[in-house]
């Protein structure tokens, strides 16, 4: 099926690496013009020449930390300017430390709402009226399965990453009349660096880690980021527009749940 992405024009966060990166290098292969953020700007550039020479398509690294207000609307503003518009938002990044709820202040908690929630509102703010402009478009973000199933020591990304879920579908109903959709996917286990840190974090061995996640998932893998995308791709096509307002879990069935 052709997804219709050539010559759309795409944002993607946190594209140095990891989900976002294959987001970026899969829509770059489906002929969209992608812009992608991180901080690190050597790590950014990197991939940007990395995609363009394997997609041969048009790839413009913004550096910005997606925390900051003025780099959000930078990045929004730049990209307008710079390729002629917005068709395409993916809203992906970090994620807030891992530790018990008892750990964390006011100024923890203020800055994982900065981080999580208020990158997704600003971005989505900046974008729309671009969006708009051309007839429509798509606005996706990358959040977790514990947003809908949660896990103890990850407070700070479940709360603000539901709301993200709740903020997504009220503006999906807001913003349908603008041909715009707006859906949020929930990575389960992938093998990605941040995968790393989180073993890392808990101080175990990554081998019986792998072993301990790959017998919690049904279809007894870890997932790839390559599962993320395929689906990421899908719903900010044309093609995918009349699914709106959903938070979709790509677990390889880790969710317990009937919804
Ligand atoms: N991997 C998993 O198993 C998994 C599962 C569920 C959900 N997720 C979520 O999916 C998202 C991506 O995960 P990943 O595994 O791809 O992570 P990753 O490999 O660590 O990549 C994160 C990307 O985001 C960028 N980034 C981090 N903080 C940022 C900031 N403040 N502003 C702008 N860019 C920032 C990083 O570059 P810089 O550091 O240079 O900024 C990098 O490009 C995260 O939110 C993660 O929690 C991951």
């Amino acid at each position: 099926m052709d997804l219709d992405l050539k010559d759309k024009i795409a944002i993607v966060g946190g594209a140095s690496q990891g989900i976002g990166y294959g987001i970026a290098h899969l829509l770059a292969a489906e002929g969209a013009r992608v812009a992608i953020t991180a901080r690190r700007e050597r790590d950014l550039e990197r991939a940007a020449e990395a995609i363009r020479a394997e997609t041969g398509a048009e790839v413009l690294p913004i550096a910005a930390d997606c925390r900051r207000a003025e780099d959000c609307t930078r990045v929004t503003d730049t990209v307008a300017g710079s390729l002629g518009g917005i068709d395409i938002l993916v809203n992906n990044d970090g994620a807030p430390p891992l530790g018990e709820i008892a750990t964390f202040d006011d100024a923890a908690w203020a800055k994982a709402v900065e981080q999580n929630l208020m990158y997704v509102v600003r971005m989505a703010r900046g974008a729309l009226p671009h969006l708009a402009k051309r007839g429509g478009g798509s606005i996706l973000n990358i959040t977790a399965i514990s947003a809908i199933q949660p896990i103890p020591g990850f407070a700070l990304s479940v709360a603000t990453w539901s709301a993200v879920i709740g903020f997504a579908k009220t503006l999906s109903l807001e913003v349908a009349k603008l041909n715009v959709n707006v859906n949020t996917v929930c990575p389960g286990y992938i093998e990605t660096k941040r995968l790393e840190k989180v073993f890392a974090a808990g101080g175990q061995d990554p081998n019986r880690m792998r072993d301990k996640l790959r017998a919690e998932v049904p279809m007894g893998r870890i997932g790839t980021v390559a599962d993320i995308a395929s689906l990421v791709a899908l719903l900010v096509s044309p093609r995918g527009r009349y699914i709106t307002g959903t938070a979709v879990q790509v677990d390889g069935g880790l969710l317990r749940a009937v919804r």
